[in-house]
């Protein structure tokens, strides 16, 4: 006889995690943390974060280390994140006024003003991932390890996320400070990194759990911090004010093969390094904008250092040696040593809108998928959406400022227009010889994928000496 449903309740299954698998019944009945408890370490937490994210974003300019100023990019913008959860959290919390924006103990804030000053990059890295990296860890752990996870879970569940993103911080940070130790054995990152650490324990630690000790000394923080937006490389990047060869020309030069243009767009990807050193000074000269403009702007810095290792990878795929090429850097030079942080943004936007017609970021994935080489294929689709996307930050931050997007890129044309290139004075000056280094570069790849070179393509001869990236004149 059928049982009708409800009448025998089926038989209770024992074995299944309980509390839907959140913790044990031990830690379910925790009475350590009230919500207030719990906000105050979540705002510690906060405000490490947005230092390390600030102090990153600062540093990615004029760090000349091509892994670091690419891994700061990274890393800053995972701190960005983080950051965006805590706030998230905090203010579901009751806690209006939510109090963001207070330093929440000044020996933290002592902390990252000594931090940003770091004299050398071995101090620095040291600093960063020996010191306030694993202060995080530390204070991530003491909070899930307090607070009660039942009720507590989605405060848990974002500290869950941050602790496995820090803990790929470390690796990193401890390879990077073995290397730098070893290339430069009689330096020393001790006394600076016992101050930061001087700095955690006068704060009581990272959540203020332990008793406070005397807060150090100011030593580099003294004299006021005063950022470097002059782009540094490393010796790999030779000849960086060389402008002797335009990729652009080349690229939308109907006469030459895609598998030809490849080359061009691979340098034309790897060059973007230079979008993060002018981003990061937006970000470090602009004051007043709301949290959400810097995450999206740390989104979209982090995306164009991608677009770099993209470029860096697709020479490794075809066994060709991009440090014997100019890897120009006058753009973010130029653009941030001559134009204030927003006629940058407006420059960076009208570039990118510039990518979306039927003859940018389509026309290079194409060419790409024309080349025969499968990798190009994937670099460029993906690199297409990250710039739809980059297209609507600018829409957001930068157009909402105009009357419309026409203003809007009108401004930036002008910005751009502005731009003095010093083509001539940078050869005057014996920075360069804007030497074309195209037939050569072409004629190795040619010769390392066993393929003849098109003698069109080996004549090419196009500088950027009168015309910019977008073809259109420009000011010398
Ligand atoms: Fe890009
Ligand atoms: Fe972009």
């Amino acid at each position: 006889m059928d049982t009708q449903p409800g009448t025998v309740p089926p038989t209770a299954v024992r074995g299944i995690p309980p509390l839907a698998g959140l913790c044990t019944f031990a830690e379910a009945q925790r009475s350590e943390w009230s919500v207030e408890e719990c906000v105050s370490a979540l705002k510690r937490l906060h405000y490490l974060f947005r230092r390390l994210h600030e102090v990153l974003t600062q540093r990615i300019t004029s760090e000349p280390q091509f892994e670091l100023k690419t891994a700061y990019s990274l890393h800053a913008y995972l701190c960005a994140e983080h950051v965006q959860a805590l706030r998230g959290r905090v203010s579901e919390m009751r806690e209006p006024p939510l109090g963001l924006d207070v330093v929440p103990h000044a020996a933290l804030q002592l902390l990252g003003d000594e931090l940003r000053k770091a004299p050398t990059t071995l101090e620095f890295v040291a600093g960063v991932y020996v010191v306030v990296v694993p202060a995080l860890q530390v204070g991530i752990a003491e909070s899930i390890g307090r607070t009660n996870r039942l009720p507590d879970a989605p405060s848990a569940r974002i500290l869950r996320f941050a602790a496995l993103e820090l803990g790929d911080l470390k690796q990193f940070g401890v390879e990077a400070l073995a290397a730098l130790r070893t290339a430069e054995p009689t330096s020393d990152s001790h006394l600076f990194t016992e101050t930061l650490a001087a700095c955690l324990a006068a704060a009581g630690g990272p959540l203020g759990l332990q008793p406070e000790t005397p807060c150090p000394a100011p030593k580099h923080s003294v004299q006021p911090y005063v950022y470097d937006r002059v782009p540094k490389r490393d010796s790999r990047f030779q000849d960086s004010y060389n402008a002797g060869v335009n990729p652009e020309a080349f690229l939308y030069d109907e006469r030459f093969q895609p598998r030809d243009k490849l080359l061009m767009m691979l340098y034309k990807r790897l060059r973007e390094i230079d979008v993060p050193e002018m981003m990061a000074s937006i970000l470090s000269e602009t004051s007043g904008k709301p949290w959400a403009f810097t995450l999206d702007m740390s989104r979209q810095l982090w995306d164009e250092a991608r677009h770099s290792l993209m470029g860096e990878v697709g020479f490794v795929s075809l066994g060709l040696d991009w440090t014997q090429i100019p890897v120009n850097f006058t753009w973010s030079l130029n653009l941030n040593t001559q134009l204030s942080p927003q006629e940058r943004h407006a420059v960076l936007f009208f570039i990118e809108q510039g990518l979306m017609p039927r003859t940018g970021k389509r026309y290079e994935w194409e060419v790409a998928r024309e080349s025969g080489v499968p990798l190009a294929g994937v670099i460029q689709d993906f690199d297409w959406a990250d710039e739809v996307l980059h297209a609507q930050l600018g829409r957001r931050w930068y157009v909402s400022e105009f009357k419309d997007l026409k203003e809007a890129l009108a401004y930036g044309d002008a910005c751009w227009s502005r731009v003095m290139s010093h083509w001539q004075s940078y050869r005057d000056q014996g920075l360069t010889g804007h030497r074309n280094w195209w037939p050569e570069f072409y004629a190795t790849a040619c010769a390392t994928q066993g393929i003849e070179p098109d003698p069109a393509a080996l004549a090419f001869n196009t500088t950027y000496a009168a015309v910019r990236a977008d073809l259109k004149e420009i000011a010398v």
